[in-house]
């Protein structure tokens, strides 16, 4: 691993952005804090990293991530409770997940003590930012670009690592519509569908534009062989409730290692149902829905957090199911989840970094 430091040299906005902020009407991803973290990789080392004002970015052309999307990322949530103390929900997993997209990408890597240092300072300094309104968060952006000025294909030998972060409202704000895509393909096995890595995102956006305008607002993903078994859905990994089990597909390099979807079973276990990480077939799902087995299915992300399904299309055919309701285990998941990010409840799981 390469040498990187603990030491940040930070340098303080002289006035704040945040009078600005319309914290009602909060949407996601489009506000941003006061500050950011910056840190550079060159001769096989990184850069002391910076903290200072979130401003853009002076690239050339030539950078190779604008060519051949060697970038990778990752998302966390902070939150604040009345007291004012901050807790950040398993930093350390996406440190470490960061990591492993990174190697599969051909990028340096980072500790993940000093990953969760640096996220812990910036989001410690951008603390006012952090919204305290149910359901409302700072949604925390590390990622990593190459930066090589070169038109040919090699991993870059320079990196740059950032953090930003952004006060965020819902990212669904109600429970959603999906359709089960048959034609398009998000990852085989062998390829980068575990990583946090840009193209998998970029390839996925037309499939999904096709969907969103037949009226559904995420694709669940299929394998890329024969279209038969659930993947993902692009944002968030699913989940179903089908008689008394909890049942998601099993992480494979084809499923990214969702945080929250490892939690819920978590939790799901705690709560004594059954749980099962397993190859779900649509065939399953689709016959669990027609004999009123299927109780619920959900989605389940950083950014989504638990996320209902209404309606699953496939084949043409939409399939409504109950969404939403109070006594589902998806609505307790949500209101547990919410407490526990709040430190309403224990942090039995001892999940929260707390500041
Ligand atoms: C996240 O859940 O943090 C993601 O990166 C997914 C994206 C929909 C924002």
């Amino acid at each position: 691993m390469a040498q990187s430091t603990t030491q940040i040299q930070i340098t303080k906005v002289s006035e704040s952005r945040i009078n600005e902020v319309d914290w009602v009407n909060l949407p996601f991803g489009k506000v941003f804090s006061d500050h950011m973290l910056v840190m550079d990789y060159n001769n096989n080392e990184w850069s002391q990293p910076i903290i200072t004002q979130f401003q853009n970015l002076s690239l050339t052309p030539a950078t190779s991530v604008l060519h051949y999307g060697q970038t990778v990322f990752e998302g966390m949530k902070a939150y604040r409770n009345k007291k004012g103390e901050v807790s950040i929900f398993r930093a350390e997993e996406n440190a470490k997940r960061f990591n492993q997209s990174a190697k599969r990408m051909c990028m340096p890597t980072i500790p993940t003590d000093l990953f969760v240092t640096y996220i812990k300072e910036l989001v410690a300094l951008d603390k006012n930012w952090i919204p305290t309104e149910e359901g409302h968060s700072l949604y925390i952006r590390p990622f990593m670009i190459a930066t090589d000025p070169y038109v040919g294909i090699r991993p870059s030998a320079s990196y740059k690592f950032m953090i930003f972060t952004c006060p965020v409202g819902k990212y669904y704000s109600e429970a959603v519509r999906v359709k089960i895509e048959t034609e398009y393909t998000r990852a085989a096995h062998g390829g980068t569908g575990f990583a946090k890595a840009g193209g998998n995102y970029a390839a996925s956006l037309y499939p999904a534009k096709i969907a969103q305008e037949q009226g559904y607002q995420q694709l669940i993903w299929t394998d890329a062989q024969e279209h038969k078994y659930i993947e993902e859905a692009g944002t968030m990994n699913v989940v179903f409730h089908i008689g008394n089990k909890i049942i998601t597909p099993k992480s494979s390099d084809t499923i990214l290692d969702g945080i929250t979807r490892k939690s819920v079973m978590e939790i799901a276990k705690d709560w004594e149902y059954e749980t099962e990480e397993r190859k779900i077939s649509v065939e399953e799902v689709i016959t669990a829905i027609k004999n009123n087995e299927l109780k619920e299915a959900f989605g389940a992300g950083t950014a989504a957090t638990i996320a209902p399904i209404k309606t699953i299309n496939y084949k043409g055919v939409d399939y409504d199911i109950p969404a939403g309701k109070s006594d589902l285990f998806s609505t307790k998941v949500l209101n547990y989840l919410n407490q526990y990010k709040l430190g309403k409840v224990e942090d039995k799981f001892n999940w929260i970094l707390k500041f």
